[in-house]
């Protein structure tokens, strides 16, 4: 309702695309295709911008939504499913699995005994994609008895974003930047995704995963890997994902003894907002009043590779924070030798921002006009929405037509999450058998101030003050 219908009617919208197609929203509730239709008004309606919404548009969309009762573990129940398929299997069906990964092996197999899985047939499996290595390799050899890899789509959103595309477009569409992407320039990088929000009502799901496996494991190092990859020869999904992998596998393993330096988790009290008073993590509904669960993680992250060796990438992510912020800063070295009275971590940096607008600032030491050689830092700003006046997709909409068109570049291939599992258990074990509660930290500030010695020890710190 918030993500996915949206996307799609804007596509519908944009596209005109009016026939050969329709969305059959499945699930086990009791409905008819009126009061689906009813329900899917009523929500999409909250999640799709005024300026979008166009009446006639979103009239026709509906006309293409179906609704199929059926319980994804029941396989008896597919049979309306084939039936109402059955005259379309030279046709693209695309099985968008919105659901536990716990229950995708047995979908998929039901999936194939109706019949259902054809060699045109994609199936978009959702994120965290198990809960450590081990059921993350169960999961994906099941699937992978029913569909090749080349028809598995594990979906990311954050590579859908428009500017993580611009930070492949950077990269590669200029050749400033390459003899600059590496470790002799660059002293250090951090990825931030800050939130505002709480659990939003996912209290059961989110007290079982955490923000390690929530965003750590999927979205911090997916930014990662495009930021770090090696060129590739092609835009090719392959191409691609073998770069991305060589960067996973070379994340150097955080173990027991340097858990406590290199990582930082906290769980947020109450607090405030924007001025508006919130509860604490353990004030949430659904949430165990002793959980020691992690809404916060920080983490020195650090690449065994030619490229990087040395440089560290901080990564930090968390709920209920200041401000909500996505971005990737990359700071240069500072001059060798400073000739002007400049504090000059100032300036020698890029920054690529994600959210809440989205753009990317150069930010270089300038002189201020005067008679004194005074300089501070200016940014070289390009913010997509001025200069690009057409409307951003959002990045479901780039990712569904993308499972619908076969493209695979910005999807995840099996080894890449193996090889993410394989970095991020560690650190999970590494936190149990230190068995210690995380950090608190206040709804409305940057997280626990462990989050600031982790930066601070090595002569850093994060870059808060340019938010305003
Ligand atoms: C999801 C997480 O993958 O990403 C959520 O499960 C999180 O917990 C969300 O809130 C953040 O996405 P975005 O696009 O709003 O930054």
């Amino acid at each position: 309702m918030r993500k996915l219908l949206p996307a799609l009617y804007n596509r519908f919208r944009d596209s005109k695309q009016t026939q050969g197609w329709r969305i059959i929203g499945v699930a086990r509730q009791e409905m008819t295709r009126e009061e689906y239709l009813n329900l899917v008004n009523e929500h999409c309606r909250r999640f799709i911008p005024g300026g979008e919404f166009d009446e006639p548009a979103w009239n026709a969309f509906t006309t293409h939504l179906e609704y199929l009762r059926l319980d994804g573990l029941q396989a008896d129940d597919y049979a309306e499913l084939a039936r109402r398929l059955q005259n379309s299997s030279e046709r693209i069906r695309v099985f968008y699995l919105s659901t536990a990964a716990s229950l995708f092996a047995q979908i998929c197999q039901n999936l194939a005994a109706a019949g259902l899985v054809t060699p045109q047939t994609r199936v978009v499996l959702e994120k965290p994609l198990g809960r450590d290595r081990a059921s993350s390799f169960e999961i994906n050899e099941a699937v992978g008895k029913i569909f090749e890899e080349r028809q598995i789509f594990r979906i990311d959103h954050y590579l859908g974003k428009e500017t993580v595309q611009n930070l492949i477009a950077l990269r590669f569409g200029n050749s400033i930047f390459e003899p600059l992407w590496r470790r002799s320039n660059i002293q250090d990088v951090q990825i931030t995704i800050a939130e505002t929000v709480g659990v939003e009502g996912r209290g059961e799901y989110y007290d079982r995963y955490g923000a390690l496996r929530d965003m750590v494991q999927n979205h911090l190092l997916q930014l990662l890997c495009i930021l770090a990859m090696e060129p590739p020869s092609s835009i090719d999904p392959d191409a691609v994902r073998d770069e991305k992998l060589k960067v996973l596998r070379a994340l150097k393993p955080i173990t027991p003894d340097c858990i406590k330096a290199k990582t930082v988790r906290g769980q947020y009290r109450a607090g405030a907002i924007n001025g508006k008073a919130v509860p604490g993590y353990l004030d949430e509904e659904g949430i165990p009043g002793d959980s020691h669960n992690e809404t916060f993680v920080a983490i020195k992250a650090e690449l065994e590779n030619w490229r990087w060796s040395g440089v560290p990438f901080y990564l930090r992510t968390g709920k209920r924070m200041q401000e909500r912020v996505a971005e990737i800063v990359v700071n240069f070295r500072p001059v060798p030798h400073a000739i002007l009275p400049v504090s000059a971590s100032e300036g020698n940096r890029l920054v690529i921002r994600l959210q809440p607008d989205e753009g990317v600032m150069l930010y270089l030491m300038v002189k201020v006009p005067g008679a004194e050689m005074k300089v501070r830092p200016v940014d070289l700003n390009l913010d997509f929405k001025q200069e690009f006046k057409t409307r951003q997709w959002d990045a479901y909409e780039r990712l569904l037509m993308d499972a619908i068109l076969g493209k695979l570049t910005l999807f995840m291939r099996r080894d890449e999450l193996d090889a993410a599992w394989k970095w991020i258990d560690p650190i999970r074990d590494g936190w149990d058998s230190l068995g210690e509660p995380p950090k608190t930290y206040a709804a409305g500030t940057w997280g626990p101030t462990a989050a600031n010695t982790l930066i601070t020890r090595d002569g850093f710190s994060w870059r808060e003050d340019g938010y305003q």
